[in-house]
């Protein structure tokens, strides 16, 4: 953190409720520390950033995120080492892919230092809630919405950027069992679909939930034209493997610029191991599982790490995945977080040590 350039005034919770947390047991994203982070943009200028305790806010129904929904957020993890330091994850991408999803929904952007000096000092404030139990991290939530008032369908002339904290366990529990989608579409070219925007989650809540009655836990998006490419899953880009080559897609205007995803490429490329960046289509999916040679197929993202697929379903028929030992997605997910608990060397440059 460069030195302090920003007066972030802090008024503290009169009591924690830290007592309450079960951190042995910790659910994914559905408790939330003592304190947040506010900030207000008003006549085009973003006001000081306040911390103040975690609750509720105040808005006039005329806010237009509830009619227009121009909101966006972000993702990240801090994670504490046995020294009790702090530490985050390539954070400077997740301020600039913020940055891309406020240009695409017409909102402002948020400097920096904004960013970046407001999460650390936040994490500093709470950060006795950082969890140190096996697999758990603080989840940490940026967002920014339009706060501002009016019917009228055009963008709204004040936004609030917020940072929450939720100390968090695995996103997934058990196995993931995956629908690849032959009806619904996620985004379209020339749509939002790369950008971190509410609706593109609220628009897979129907079809995701028909998923789930029939046993699976998420969808693998298709392309809109013909469903026959595979492009990502609800919160994860999506990884196969087919002999010893790891496929994953390209990104494009429809799909998420995953961090976890562009963080595997490179791994892979230090291990010698064969990626493809290409079109992935199903019919080339199924048949590598009709021949034996589909071996592994993962998702990748900040809140599911790196989740083994164990089975798909296409044309109502499902696809074991084999278990394999030692496999990719093991190598991946040890390095990733390894590196993110500061646990090795990291010769990527990828951990940012957060200033206490
Ligand atoms: N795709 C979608 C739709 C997501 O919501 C996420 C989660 O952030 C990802 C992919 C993975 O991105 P990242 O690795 O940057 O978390
Ligand atoms: C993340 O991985 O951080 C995400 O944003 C996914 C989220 C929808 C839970």
């Amino acid at each position: 953190m460069n030195p302090s350039t920003l007066d972030i005034q802090i008024k503290k919770a009169k009591s924690s409720k830290i007592g309450q947390v079960d951190f042995n047991n910790l659910a994914f994203g559905s408790i939330f520390s003592d304190h947040m982070l506010v900030c207000d943009f008003k006549n085009g200028a973003w006001e000081a950033p306040k911390i103040v305790p975690y609750g509720p806010i105040s808005l006039q129904p005329s806010a237009k995120i509830f009619h227009y929904g121009q909101s966006i957020f972000e993702g990240m993890k801090a994670y504490k080492d046995e020294e009790d330091t702090i530490w985050l994850f390539r954070p400077k991408d997740n301020h600039a892919r913020f940055n891309i999803s406020a240009s695409r929904m017409a909102m402002p952007e948020i400097p920096e230092d904004y960013f970046m000096e407001g999460l650390e000092t936040l994490l500093n404030v709470d950060k006795q809630w950082i969890p140190t139990t096996d697999g758990s991290a603080m989840y940490i939530r940026p967002f920014m919405f339009a706060s501002g008032e009016g019917f009228h369908a055009s963008p709204a002339d004040e936004y609030k950027f917020i940072i929450c904290l939720a100390p968090s366990g695995a996103y997934f529990s058990g196995k993931v069992k995956v629908l690849i989608e032959q009806k619904y579409s996620r985004s379209a070219n020339g749509g939002v679909g790369y950008a971190k925007t509410g609706g593109n989650y609220a628009g897979q809540f129907h079809p995701t939930q028909l998923a789930k009655e029939k046993g699976y836990q998420q969808v693998i998006w298709t392309d809109d034209h013909n469903h026959e490419n595979i492009e990502e899953a609800g919160a994860m880009n999506i990884f196969v493997r087919i002999g010893d080559t790891l496929i994953t897609g390209p990104t494009s205007d429809r799909i998420l610029d995953g961090i976890t995803r562009k963080s595997i490429l490179q791994i892979a490329e230090a291990n010698n191991i064969k990626t493809e960046v290409r079109t992935l289509t199903v019919t080339e999916v199924v048949t590598a599982a009709n021949n034996g040679t589909l071996k592994e197929m993962f998702g990748a993202g900040t809140a599911a790490v790196v989740s083994p697929i164990s089975a798909f379903g296409y044309k109502d028929q499902d696809y074991e995945l084999p278990v394999v030992k030692d496999g990719y997605a093991d190598l991946m997910k040890k390095t990733i977080t390894d590196i993110q608990y500061n646990r090795v060397e990291d010769s990527y440059g990828w951990r940012y040590r957060v200033t206490q």
